[in-house]
């Protein structure tokens, strides 16, 4: 069984992080984040191949995974030469499939029994299954409502606030029949949310919900990237490295050096090569990646650093987010949302 996985999407809403870094392989801590999907995938024996679904900055993703033999798996790479949109993607990635097919967006962090999906999909004999969950806010996603046994009867794409009737929403995470893709047209953009699935519910084709309610986040806002973090921290979604960590939670590489007189916080992340100097204070939830340095008297609160910054004396990085290669003169203060590309130089005392 096959694997697809959707990541050619631009990630416009978590640039300025995106420019240089496509969406799939933003750091969470120190792994790119398709490693997450990867590991749930692989927990499902009966999938043999994962097809990575490429558009944006192709060569960068294929430059980490390579050919997957360093992670167990088979991994395939289909470029689109244009976006297509998430159906023609499939259609592209799919053409020569004959079984039925694991599709994920490349944006969710789950804890999902993909198994149990499968599963459902087989004894229901469905031409699709799509995984649904509850959010507070649905307006943001797919909405999708069901009849008493599980079948799907409507789906809504970013519905408008008087079009939301239920909570439950897409969760990117289908199982199709690859006989089902005849209807997507070839070499054009087509949206499997706004065409694929509203045709399956025309046609009244087989076309059940697997409710989930564990833990599922779409990562693609700064707030939402910032808030996976925070639940790998306090455990409740379980990674490593905090996944056995005693409390404070403080995960500092043995490679990183904290000088005497720096104060560190848990729960917090600090990678290899990280320098603290002393009088710097690393508070909770911060993230802290490679070869960063923390001048003496800075302050780093809740905010995610990449690699290879320089925060100077006496400056604070509270509830932020600071790309690659940033450099933060003395005493800046940087605060509440702020999201820094990669390379962004902050001159001595600047406020953002
Ligand atoms: N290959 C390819 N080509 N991938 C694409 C394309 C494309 O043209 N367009 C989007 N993708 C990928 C993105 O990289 C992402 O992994 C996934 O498809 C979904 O696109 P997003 O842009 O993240 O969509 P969304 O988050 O607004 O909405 C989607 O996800 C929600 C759940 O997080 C929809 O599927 C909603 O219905 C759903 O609720
Ligand atoms: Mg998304």
């Amino acid at each position: 069984m096959k694997a697809i996985l959707l990541a050619g999407g631009k990630g416009t809403r978590l640039r300025p992080l995106t420019i240089h870094t496509p969406k799939p392989i933003v750091p969470i801590f120190n792994r790119a984040f398709l490693h997450y999907q990867i590991d749930l995938l692989k927990q499902v024996p009966e999938i043999d191949e994962i097809i990575l679904s490429l558009n944006y900055q192709p060569r960068r993703i294929e430059e980490i995974f390579g050919d997957g033999s360093a992670l167990d798996i088979r991994i395939r790479y289909v470029v689109e030469p244009a976006p297509l949109g998430t159906a023609g993607a499939v259609k592209y990635a799919g053409d020569s499939l004959t079984d039925s097919v694991v599709v994920f967006n490349g944006d969710v962090l789950t804890q999902i029994d993909l198994a149990a999906v499968i599963r459902l999909h087989r004894e229901r004999r469905a031409r699709a299954t799509i995984v649904l969950t509850p959010v507070e806010h649905p307006m943001a996603y797919g909405v999708v409502e069901t009849d008493g046994e599980g079948n799907v009867r409507r789906f809504l794409e970013k519905p408008r606030p008087d079009e939301i009737t239920t909570n439950h929403i897409n969760a990117g995470i289908y199982v199709l029949e690859p006989d089902t893709f005849d209807r997507i047209p070839s070499a054009v953009p087509w949206s499997i949310e706004r065409s694929y699935f509203p045709s399956l519910v025309e046609r009244r084709e087989t076309f059940v919900a697997y409710v989930y309610d564990g833990y599922w986040i779409d990562i693609g806002t700064p707030e939402k990237y910032a808030q996976v973090h925070r639940d790998i921290m306090d455990g409740r979604f379980v990674a490593p490295p905090f996944a056995h960590l005693p409390p404070p939670r403080a995960s500092v590489s043995p490679d990183a050096r904290i000088e005497d007189g720096a104060t560190i916080e848990g729960p917090c992340f600090i990678d290899d090569g990280v320098l603290v100097k002393a009088g710097a204070r690393i508070g909770p939830y911060s993230v802290v990646g490679r070869q960063t340095q923390i001048d003496e008297g800075a302050v780093i609160d809740g905010a995610i650093l990449w690699p290879n910054c320089r925060i100077s004396q006496e400056a604070t990085v509270r509830n932020a987010i600071v790309g690659r290669h940033c450099h933060l003169g003395r005493s800046v203060t940087l605060d509440n949302g702020a999201v820094l590309g990669d390379k962004t130089t902050l001159t001595d005392y600047t406020r953002a």
